[in-house]
């Protein structure tokens, strides 16, 4: 196969994370969640005692820390960051609470776009997120946009979180998700949005495999025409 990058944007919950793993698998990519490395910079950054409104301070940071993409379970990357894998710490709490505001400074993410375009020249590559097809590789060789109605993403996580002990209110999730989806399409950087060369595909009522084949149809067709 000539096809190399594959983007994958959505809003919160949609199932871009279960659905690119499968994808990469079945393709022999790698596949990157950039959530993740928004996650592990704002743990980072927790850790070290920094607020999300001490701006200067965060972007010196995100200047000095380095980053390292390793290969973890299956064909996902994982993130290093300073040599530290905290991909058990980076769904808590507070990093949950805090990751939305810190990745709307321009200047922070503008590093982990370039981490991320790094990630990119190294391998075949499925990238998942929610500025990839318009902000980090435009230029990649298949874009696709999920959609799913807010009530069915909250279902999923509700049930994902129960699946790993969380108590935690159907309409509570539904809250913070809509809540999230409000922080992200509206915010002036990067917001999410397709782009207007992506495949849009709504993944209401559709099983993660029937997503995962629709995608992989989609890569083969674009493939064959290269
Ligand atoms: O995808 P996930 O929920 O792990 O992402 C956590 C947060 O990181 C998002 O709510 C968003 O604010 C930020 N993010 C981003 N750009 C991306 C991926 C995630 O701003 N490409």
């Amino acid at each position: 196969m000539n096809l190399r990058l594959i983007t994958i944007d959505g809003p919160v919950a949609v199932g871009k994370s279960s659905v690119g793993l499968l994808l990469a698998e079945k393709l022999g990519f790698r596949f990157f969640d950039t959530g993740v490395i928004y996650r592990t910079f704002t743990w980072k950054a927790l850790n070290a005692g920094l607020s999300p409104s001490e701006t200067d301070a965060l972007v010196q940071l995100a200047r000095d820390i380095a980053f390292q993409f390793v290969p973890g379970n299956g064909a996902i990357l994982t993130v290093l960051i300073d040599g530290q894998d905290v991909s058990k710490l980076m769904m808590s709490q507070p990093v949950e609470r805090n990751v939305a505001l810190i990745a709307k400074i321009p200047l922070v993410r503008e590093r982990m776009v370039a981490e991320q375009r790094r990630m990119a020249e190294e391998t075949k590559l499925v990238m998942a997120g929610r500025d990839i097809g318009t902000v980090v590789l435009p230029w990649a060789d298949l874009k696709v946009f999920l959609t799913a109605s807010v009530e069915e993403r909250a279902g999923r996580r509700h049930k994902e979180l129960a699946e790993r002990g969380v108590e935690i209110e159907c309409a509570t999730v539904l809250a913070e998700l809509k809540q999230r989806d409000h922080n992200d399409t509206t915010r002036k950087v990067s917001p999410l949005k397709p782009a207007p060369d992506a495949v849009a595909i709504n993944t209401d009522g559709l099983s993660q495999d029937e997503v995962v084949d629709k995608i992989y149809e989609l890569a083969v067709n674009r493939d064959a025409g290269h």
